[in-house]
């Protein structure tokens, strides 16, 4: 496979002793056809010379941001040639550099500059890994969509044995051909992803709706996006940030989120709903504030919201269907029961009553059942591992029914 034939690879390298290895990534990469632009911070020309790299790579080695030229704004030229940018080694500063935005230096800027995939491969002491700033600094950007490739356990440069060894340059290159050849998953497919609750108004500052972060709808988005698929995001109100290159759209009611997903659903091939609609809103919404004065006691009328993927799985033809729900009690009989009735390719199951599964946290634990029948129970993983798990089942649905045709 060619998968790394013709691209450009930004190589960022950090002030480990694991630079050493730099040049070995650069001539498995050269020799699969890609273009290699090596970038180094000041503290790794401490640890390996800019011309071993220049002569592995056959390309100038970027060191600075003021490289006394500036009519080639090396950070913007480079982020913008950019079809991988991957950073081997990578030290605890880079990593916290990068998770608090900082850009004072070539590889920073680089960084905070692209839109290309961003890939890091640490390496440092098995201690410094395990300090949880460097822990929190890694799961904030992983959330963010930054991948992260090892350590592995092992000898460290330090002659300590531990969890901080740099991934092998072979596996750091196969990781990369991985992300390029998924890439085209979904190449030329379009989705519309629903996240996050909805707000039902009561009156004008008071709202019924649900924990819902909108992070597991933002993830399965981002991992659409990085498989080539083009992602309309609908969300209802959520405090994280949508992926960079989606449409986003965000809605407040549920009637609002119907309408939108409607607008779209002719022009897509699929939706994959885990917005958790309120399934009630207040038949009436004052017109300004509900006073408490003279009131002991209010009762508030709800009504039945739109269900919007039973209404769509009415008519999505053979449009892929992928439903959420979460459940407090006898999960798999209700998400079979719903499956069938709304007509769906595949739901995602989960028990809210499960530590580490559900609403707001980063991680979540699912049933996935499809409508062969068939029922996959996941270990506890991060949303994004699950957004992975599901993007290859609907890239499955996708080639079972592209045989069948
Ligand atoms: C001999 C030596 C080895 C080092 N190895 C590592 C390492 O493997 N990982 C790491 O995070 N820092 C390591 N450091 C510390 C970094 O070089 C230091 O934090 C530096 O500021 C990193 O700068 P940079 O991230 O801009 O390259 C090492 C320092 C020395 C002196």
């Amino acid at each position: 496979m060619d998968e790394l034939k013709n691209k450009n690879i930004i190589l960022g390298v950090t002030g480990s002793i694991a630079a050493y290895k730099a040049p070995e990534i650069i001539r498995l990469l050269v020799r699969e056809g890609a273009y290699v632009y090596p970038v180094m911070t000041r503290s790794a020309t401490y640890f390996i010379h800019p011309l071993t790299l220049q002569s592995v790579s056959r390309e100038k080695v970027t060191l600075s941001l003021f490289n006394g030229d500036e009519r080639d704004i090396r950070h913007i030229s480079l982020s913008a040639l950019a079809d991988i940018l991957l950073i081997a080694p990578a030290t605890a500063n880079i990593i916290g550099k990068i998770a608090a935005g900082i850009a004072d230096d070539i590889l920073t800027t680089t960084v905070v500059a692209t839109r290309a995939p961003v890939v890091i491969a640490p390496a440092m002491n098995e201690r410094m890994y395990e300090n949880p700033v460097v822990q929190q600094n890694i799961a904030r950007l992983k959330s963010t969509g930054y991948r992260f490739i090892g350590p592995e356990e092992g000898r460290l440069a330090c002659q300590d044995k531990g969890k901080g060894r740099m991934s092998e340059p072979a596996t750091i290159v196969g990781f990369l051909k991985k992300i390029f050849s998924k890439m085209e998953d979904f190449k030329g497919k379009s989705f519309i992803v629903t996240a996050g609750p909805t707000r039902e108004p009561i009156d004008v500052v008071r709202f019924i709706s649900n924990y819902s972060s909108g992070k597991m709808g933002f993830a399965i988005a981002r991992e659409m996006r990085d498989r080539g698929a083009k992602v309309i995001l609908i969300s209802g109100p959520t405090f994280i940030k949508p992926p960079e290159g989606v449409d986003f759209f965000v809605v407040e009611t549920a009637r609002q989120m119907e309408e939108k997903v409607k607008e779209y659903f002719d022009r897509v091939d699929g939706l994959i709903m885990t917005a958790a609609v309120c399934d009630f809103r207040p038949v009436q919404s004052f017109k300004g504030k509900m006073k408490k004065e003279s009131k002991e006691r209010v009762v508030l009328e709800l009504v039945r919201n739109p269900d919007i993927l039973e209404e769509i799985g009415r008519v999505k033809g053979e449009k892929i269907l992928i439903g959420f729900c979460a459940e407090a009690e006898n999960i798999l009989q209700e998400a079979r029961q719903k499956l069938k009735k709304k007509n769906l390719d595949l739901i995602v199951a989960n028990d809210v009553t499960e530590k580490g599964a559900g609403f707001e946290v980063d991680t979540n634990k699912v049933f996935l059942l499809n409508s062969k029948g068939e029922v996959k129970s996941l270990p506890l993983m991060s949303k994004r591992k699950v957004a992975e798990v599901i993007c290859d089942h609907i890239k499955q649905i996708l080639e079972e029914r592209q045989a069948n045709k």
